[in-house]
């Protein structure tokens, strides 16, 4: 025993530990197609992958939860979306090097290189960064509500904003905003430019508020997956493609790559399993949409849609330079695959390292993530709380003992220790509240006693995340204003919520149980809209109108000034 300590105590610090599931979760080839860089999330990584020998040559511990990576010439940056900062790489392959670790700001996601300029979407801040890797310095701009990714065409940058369900286009290097698209739907992702600059595609899901019915479901009326193509050279509409055959869809769309020649995408569908290969012209519709469904023509036709089953969780994907070539991260299998766009089959494995078994944690993310637990594959736990958080969006689940009743989607973030749980607070089991969510919400097969203890035991692993900084004077006044004004006999610390339920003056008449459960208020400034249907868009609106001091504890309204207070305050929960 106290060998090995010693021999791990003398591995050099560049050799992550060897058990840690790898997670990869984003990928940039060379120039010449030879070599793939990879996040890996869950073990905080980067390795250069050989793709020639098939193996890692070289693996380097960057920061918290790597998240996206870009790579140029002999340079790479990639985010590190818990520690705040962002790595420098030098890569001389099979040589990996950390070069620099730069401070960029809160959540920061998405990543971009051109001209000596880092480009990164934090998510934290709804801004966009750029910084000079010679002089280290950031610039900051504000863009649109939960900033994902990013795309860069020449001048300019597009960037997917999940909650604001736009595309924000940026001229760079001055980040100046230059026009906006409406997605009309959640879940952006990762956004890729056409090759040309004219345009980006991004995926999405569709919503139609309807109940969680089978038959709904099987409409693409709950939750359905796009492809959707963004003008970046003009004002104008986004276009899209419905990806769901009826009886058999895809789920949680995310990774695009464009060939070099511009006529060939491939789409990761993490929810089931596959990678879509899809050759324009593709029929993207503008004005009322593209249909529930996928087009009949192109689901028939081979070679502008085609299915690739890679099992796991694909996230990501880029092609190489030969056009036909397509490396794909798979998240929960801990490897990269390397398809053929021509043939559709799997040529190469590489596996990154990981356990040799999963653990119960594992099994119980595989389900988490897994779209095949819906009626008919529409979509997965995912699909509404996003990696374990919230996608922002409301559905009718009838977790609330009615039909045609929309409620938010919960954040999972600390959901172990801030029971009872749903909004009413009528579920008191967690194992309960998770096989009620993949009878009813999820409308799929029946759950076996161990797949809720995965589950579970999944859950348990997600936290909340840190905030931005330390508690600055104005945060300090907030939190006085949040003392004196009651706050806390409801939303009690450390997690702000209590076990408790209470009639706040927002029940309907016919509500199935009394009262609501107040959620924890931490990370709570990140999840609008706010409150049970999602009626507060602001916070300014719902202190002033829908959750008022005067009306919950006959204290004083806040004052602007107070508020800005409070908000500082909750933001640093
Ligand atoms: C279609 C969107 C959607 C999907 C898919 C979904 N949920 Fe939910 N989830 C919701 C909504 C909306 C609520 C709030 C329901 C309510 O309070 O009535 C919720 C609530 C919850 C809660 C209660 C959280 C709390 O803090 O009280 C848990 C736990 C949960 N979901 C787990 C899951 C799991 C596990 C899956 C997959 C098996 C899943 N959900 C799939 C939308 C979804
Ligand atoms: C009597 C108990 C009670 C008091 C007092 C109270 N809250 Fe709440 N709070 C709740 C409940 C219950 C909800 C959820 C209500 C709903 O969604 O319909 C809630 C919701 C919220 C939300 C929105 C959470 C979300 O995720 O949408 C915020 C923010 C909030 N409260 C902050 C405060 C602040 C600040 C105060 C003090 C001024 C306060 N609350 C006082 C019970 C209370």
């Amino acid at each position: 025993m106290r060998t090995i300590l010693l021999l791990a105590l003398l591995l050099p610090a560049t050799v992550p530990r060897d058990d840690r599931d790898r997670s990869p979760y984003d990928v940039a080839l060379s120039s010449d197609g030879r070599w793939a860089l990879v996040a890996n999330a869950t073990s905080d990584s980067v390795a250069l992958v050989d793709l020639e020998a098939g193996k890692v040559a070289a693996e380097v511990p960057v920061g918290r939860r790597p998240f996206s990576l870009a790579w140029q010439g002999a340079t790479a940056a990639v985010t590190n979306w818990l520690s705040d900062d962002l790595t420098i790489l030098r890569i001389e392959p099979p040589k990996l090097a950390v070069a620099a670790t730069v401070p960029v700001g809160d959540e920061p996601r998405g990543v971009a290189l051109a001209a000596g300029r880092a480009y990164v979407a934090l998510s934290g801040e709804n801004a966009v960064a750029v910084v000079d890797l010679a002089s280290r310095a950031v610039t900051k701009a504000a863009t649109g509500d939960e900033p994902w990714h990013l795309a860069l065409a020449g001048d300019r940058l597009a960037v997917s904003c999940s909650n604001s369900q736009d595309v924000r286009v940026h001229e760079a290097p001055s980040l100046k905003l230059l026009h906006r698209v409406e997605m009309r739907g959640h879940n952006l992702r990762r956004i890729a430019a056409a090759p040309d600059g004219s345009v980006a595609y991004v995926c999405n899901i569709a919503e139609r508020g309807r109940p969680a019915t089978k038959d709904n479901i099987d409409r693409g009326w709950v939750v359905a997956s796009r492809l959707s193509r963004v003008p970046l050279r003009e004002e104008s509409f986004r276009e899209a493609v419905s990806l769901d055959p009826r009886g058999k869809a895809v789920a949680d769309v995310d990774g695009v790559a464009v060939s070099p020649d511009g006529k060939a995408l491939a789409v990761a569908a993490g929810g089931t399993h596959e990678l879509l290969l899809l050759r324009l012209p593709l029929p993207f519709v503008a004005f009322g949409g593209p249909g529930d469904h996928i087009d009949a023509d192109l689901l028939k036709d081979a070679t502008r849609f085609r299915r690739v089953d890679l099992g796991g969780r694909p996230v990501a994907a880029a092609f190489a330079p030969d056009g036909r070539t397509v490396v794909a991260t798979n998240y929960l299998s801990n490897s990269l695959q390397v398809v053929d766009f021509e043939t559709g089959k799997v040529t190469r494995a590489i596996p990154l390292g990981g356990p040799a078994e999963p653990s119960l944690a594992r099994r119980g993310e595989s389900i988490f993530y897994d779209g095949r637990r819906s009626f008919n594959q529409w979509y997965s736990c995912h699909s509404c709380h996003v990696d374990g958080h919230t996608n922002g969006s409301a559905y009718d689940t009838m977790n609330d003992g009615r039909y045609g009743n929309l409620k938010k989607t919960l954040s999972l973030r600390g959901v172990a220790k801030t029971g009872p749980w749903t909004w009413h607070g009528w579920q008191t089991d967690l194992r309960n509240t998770l096989a009620h969510s993949l009878r009813t919400t999820m409308q799929g097969p029946e759950p076996k006693a161990e797949d809720l203890e995965a589950l579970a035991a999944f859950l348990a692993t997600i936290d909340f995340v840190p905030p931005a900084g330390p508690r600055d004077e104005p945060a300090r006044r907030g939190e006085a204003l949040f003392k004196n004004h009651g706050c806390s006999t409801c939303h009690e610390p450390p997690d702000y919520t209590t076990g408790e339920t209470y009639r706040v003056g927002l029940e309907a008449p016919d509500d199935a149980y009394s009262g609501f459960n107040p959620p924890s208020l931490r990370g709570v400034v990140l999840r609008g809209p706010w409150l049970h249907d999602g009626r507060a868009h602001t916070l300014g609106d719902l202190f002033a109108k829908h959750h008022r001091p005067f009306k919950l504890a006959e204290k004083p309204d806040f004052t602007p000034e107070e508020l800005k207070d409070l908000i500082a305050f909750l933001r640093s929960l």
